[in-house]
């Protein structure tokens, strides 16, 4: 099984946790296209859903396939999220951000009363890290922040590269209008210190670790997909 196909068949899995009447927060990625796709196919053949969705890139596949969106203001508890990650680790804990939805993924995936991380198997670590950390910043004061940012690491005991992400030779903007800082550290010992520290930095407005937030994941393998559920 391709990793492509270890994303499919996780995101096929993750089906049977939706329901008729659910609000369902649609999260972004290769991993969550497949999700969407498979959902749109229930919804033509009669589930009633409604779907927020976590970027514009979402939004647009979810409306073309002809899933009925809403969004957080209509429906601030949603039932559902289904959305990728970067690395999940034992404790349930996240790195997301790697295609730079991460702050709407968290509003979404925090507004729902259960959220299901579909991945294929490469991305399940010990401890997370190994995937740069974005940081979701505003782009006033870029480094300043960064630097404030170096400060945290320090504190934490952490060594870490920052790199302003870019796309098409520019500084790379989220759907939000914000400017992401990737920060390579390696392994990150206690994730929920790390996030607690960045987020009270000025100038950050989110990271994309996300802690206490998921309960199942659903992990494709070679020997089929596998459930992992918080107790
Ligand atoms: C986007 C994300 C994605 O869930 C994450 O990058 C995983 O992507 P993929 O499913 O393409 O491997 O956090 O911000």
């Amino acid at each position: 099984m391709t990793a492509d196909q270890q994303k499919k068949a996780a995101a096929l899995a993750a089906l049977d946790y939706v329901e008729s009447g659910m609000k369902v927060g649609l999260g972004t990625g290769s991993t969550a296209r497949h999700f969407i796709t498979a959902l749109a196919a229930k919804v033509k053949s009669g589930l009633d859903v409604m779907a927020v969705p976590t970027s514009r890139a979402t939004r647009d596949l979810a409306h073309s396939l002809g899933i009925p969106l809403t969004d957080l203001d209509k429906h601030p508890f949603l039932d559902l999220t289904v959305d990728g990650a970067d690395e999940f680790d034992g404790d349930f804990h996240l790195m997301k951000g790697g295609g730079g939805a991460l702050l709407l993924e968290k509003i979404v995936a925090s507004s729902s009363r259960r959220m299901i991380v579909i991945a294929d198997e490469s991305k399940k670590v010990d401890a997370l890290g190994r995937f740069p950390l974005p940081v979701e910043v505003v782009s006033f004061g870029v480094s300043a922040t960064a630097w404030k940012i170096e400060r945290v690491l320090k504190i934490c005991g952490l060594d870490g590269k920052l790199t302003l992400r870019r796309r098409d030779n520019k500084p790379f903007i989220t759907d939000t209008g914000n400017a992401i800082i990737d920060v390579a550290i390696g392994r990150i010992p206690e994730p929920e210190r790390l996030s607690n520290l960045l987020n009270i930095v000025p100038g950050v407005v989110d990271n994309g670790l996300f802690i206490g937030i998921c309960g199942i994941v659903l992990m494709g393998s070679k020997d089929g997909v596998k459930t992992f559920k918080k107790s």
